[in-house]
């Protein structure tokens, strides 16, 4: 249903660019939707309506997602040795990760199509915003997760908002190529990104973030790389808004994968930077076990590979990979700027941190790293992390470089002040 009959690549939903869409017209029109009371235009993704293949009387399902923060964080920017880093949270919308902007779509459509069950594969956060959507819109769906590799709060409200929760044994791959195979039956439809209505959603996301930079076009966008569904979502952004006339040149795209889960990066250091082409047919190979502790890009076959490729090859961005201690360690150096996400969000400030080293990144160039879920998504992490018992796939044990361990006073005023006076002194 997704894929080209010719090529085999997926589809992508194209819009005819009206030539005589005013680009500062349509700014005004974004930015004035920000004070109405109607549903579409308090949701960050339905205020942008104007780039989605919608029409008016669309039967549009919303739980108020998208309107993220985009925060300035100074101990992320010097850690990386950059004068100024900004984080784009997306792990502040309604299930707490980047999905919902693009299930909001991809739900209207099913609705818009009777669709009678809906289905995904997941690493946690699209099975956690498939199940709210799908709750929302009254509709069933089911959901296939990788048995024993999914954390707990993303199962736990995946369950509380109502989805059928099939455990696979097997990897998130081995999900994927399932459901790929239950969805060639019309009356199943799957919500994974290579539906292109979810891609539609995620896309309006490049529109907030440079509405937020009061539409100054950062250097950089640094992305997390798992299934790849998001690098494309923002390329395809940021390319439509250039198209229109709303930008004046595109951001650089990168993307950063977790080590043991790397084949898109594996992919890009076979060539050489200067000389990579768009129109040259490259061939990906895929990773057969991937490992790593970041479970939601815990990826080996990513499907939108194709689509992301393009958008970094077209914006000369990089595609690198970070080890599971900088990962951690960015992470909590994240948690310092008071901004708390989930390991897999983390490889970006790892990543960006290789690129100002390499001299890839300038220290005064504008940069924007994005955060993918929130930190509650993946609470054990976090506490084994603080409490030195973070241990990598193959069992080595991580250090905790930013650890932050409680500490255990006897139930009086003096301990209490002698155990923060000997902690602050640290
Ligand atoms: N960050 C988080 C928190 C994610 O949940 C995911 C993907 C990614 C990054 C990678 O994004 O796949 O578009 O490259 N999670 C999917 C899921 C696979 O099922 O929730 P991507």
């Amino acid at each position: 249903m997704y894929t080209c009959s010719r090529c085999g690549g997926l589809l992508a939903v194209e819009l005819p660019v009206e030539p005589r869409r005013d680009p500062l017209k349509l700014r005004e029109t974004w930015w004035a939707r920000r004070i109405s009371t109607d549903t579409r235009d308090r949701s960050g993704v339905w205020r942008y309506r104007e780039l989605l293949p919608f029409t008016e009387d669309a039967p549009c399902t919303s739980l108020g997602e998208g309107n993220t923060p985009l925060y300035d964080a100074p101990r992320s920017a010097s850690y990386c040795a950059l004068d100024a880093l900004n984080l784009k949270h997306q792990g502040c919308n309604p299930t707490g990760s980047f999905k919902d902007t693009g299930m909001t779509t991809a739900v209207t459509q099913a609705r818009i199509l009777n669709a009678r069950l809906l289905v995904c594969a997941s690493t946690g956060n699209t099975a956690a915003s498939l199940a709210a959507y799908a709750a929302r819109a009254d509709m069933l769906c089911a959901i296939v997760v990788p048995r024993g590799q999914v954390s707990r709060a993303k199962l736990a409200q995946t369950l509380d908002y109502g989805a059928i929760v099939l455990e696979l044994e097997g990897n998130f791959d081995d999900s994927m190529r399932v459901i790929r195979k239950l969805s060639e039956d019309e009356s199943i439809y799957l919500v994974n990104s290579i539906n292109p209505f979810r891609i539609e959603g995620q896309k309006t996301v490049a529109a907030e973030l440079l509405e937020q930079l009061s539409w100054e076009v950062p250097d950089h966008v640094i992305v997390p790389g798992g299934n790849l569904g998001n690098s494309s979502a923002f390329g395809k952004g940021f390319q439509e808004l250039f198209n229109l006339g709303i930008i004046e040149r595109v951001p650089r795209l990168s993307v950063v994968q977790a080590e043991g889960a790397a084949p898109f990066s594996r992919l890009f250091a076979r060539y050489d930077h200067n000389s990579l082409d768009d129109d040259k047919p490259v061939v990906i190979e895929m990773v057969d076990q991937p490992q790593t502790l970041a479970s939601a890009i815990r990826i080996g076959a990513p499907i939108s590979w194709q689509k992301a490729w393009r958008a970094v090859v077209q914006s000369k961005g990089w595609v690198l990979a970070v080890s599971e201690q900088e990962i951690a360690d960015a992470k909590a150096i994240i948690g310092r700027d008071g901004i708390g996400c989930e390991p897999a969000s983390a490889t970006t400030v790892a990543g960006i941190k290789h690129l100002v080293s390499a001299g890839n990144i300038k220290a005064t160039e504008r940069v924007v790293a994005v955060l993918t879920g929130h930190i509650l998504k993946d609470t054990d992490y976090v506490t084994n992390y603080h409490s030195g018992t973070l241990v990598d796939p193959l069992e080595r044990p991580l250090s905790g470089t930013f650890a932050n361990q409680p500490l255990r006073v006897r139930a009086n005023k003096n301990d209490v002040l002698e155990a923060i006076k000997s902690r602050s002194a640290q």
